[in-house]
């Protein structure tokens, strides 16, 4: 059982990002901005691992004539964003499964956070490329998730800060250090070079960096 399909790991869910990722709350008004630098008042936005629900509301509360189209291959995390979103849960369809579940759109902008870091770099192109084709042309989309330099030393130094940031944010030392053996373990991270090319080789253009939160970084792109 992985940890999204886990039910008390999910609704432990909510807490964890914001010790987890520095800035996180900021990160999700930020790419709600970004999104908003194109995208128009009655604005139709895809989310992709939209589990847990927390970006949907907050982008639902920060612009009220916007409506989401959520993907998520994990149906307890799914359950838990219909719990989060409550009532904007009206303006937002939620869809079981990966990218290919979506509606095909077209969508006025997109946003995947937390979420391509569990997915290896084929299917990561292939996931983009099929995002990038539900867009309509000029569209913004945003990602943030782990990116980091590869090179041994880099990247145990990111590690580091990643769990000593959960440390500081009141994780206990013990299990901050299981989630770091276990990200370098297990996660098909990459390179913040090679997240940017596979965004372009997806047919995204303008493609700028935003955010660096220790082991996280996000990027703006346009379809
Ligand atoms: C850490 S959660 C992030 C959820 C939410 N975006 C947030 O920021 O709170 C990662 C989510 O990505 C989902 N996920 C994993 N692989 C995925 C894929 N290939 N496509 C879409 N979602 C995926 C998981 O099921 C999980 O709900």
């Amino acid at each position: 059982m992985d940890a999204f399909s886990d039910p008390q790991a999910v609704a432990r869910y909510a807490e964890g990002p914001r010790r987890l990722v520095p800035g996180f709350t900021d990160l999700q008004r930020m790419v709600m901005l970004l999104l908003a630098e194109r995208a128009p008042d009655d604005a139709r936005v895809l989310v992709l691992g939209a589990g847990g629900g927390l970006e949907i509301k907050a982008f639902a509360e920060g612009r009220p004539t916007w409506s989401f189209d959520g993907v998520d291959p994990s149906a307890e995390m799914l359950n838990l964003a219909e719990l989060t979103l409550g009532p904007h849960a009206a303006r937002t369809r939620l869809h079981h499964g990966l990218i290919d579940i979506a509606p095909d759109g077209p969508f006025d902008a997109a946003s995947c956070i937390l979420t391509l870091h569990f997915v290896a770099r084929e299917e990561r192109l292939r996931t983009l490329a099929e995002v990038r084709r539900r867009l309509k042309p000029g569209a913004p989309f945003a990602v943030a998730h782990f990116s980091f330099p590869q090179r041994a030393g880099d990247r145990d130094l990111s590690l580091a800060r990643y769990a000593a940031f959960a440390v500081a944010s009141g994780v206990a030392p013990a299990q901050a250090e299981n989630a770091r053996s276990a990200i370098a373990a297990r996660l098909p991270i990459l390179a913040p070079e090679d997240d940017e090319q596979l965004l372009r080789d997806a047919g995204f253009s303008g493609v700028s960096l935003f955010y660096v939160g220790f082991a996280f970084r996000g990027w703006v792109a346009y379809a």
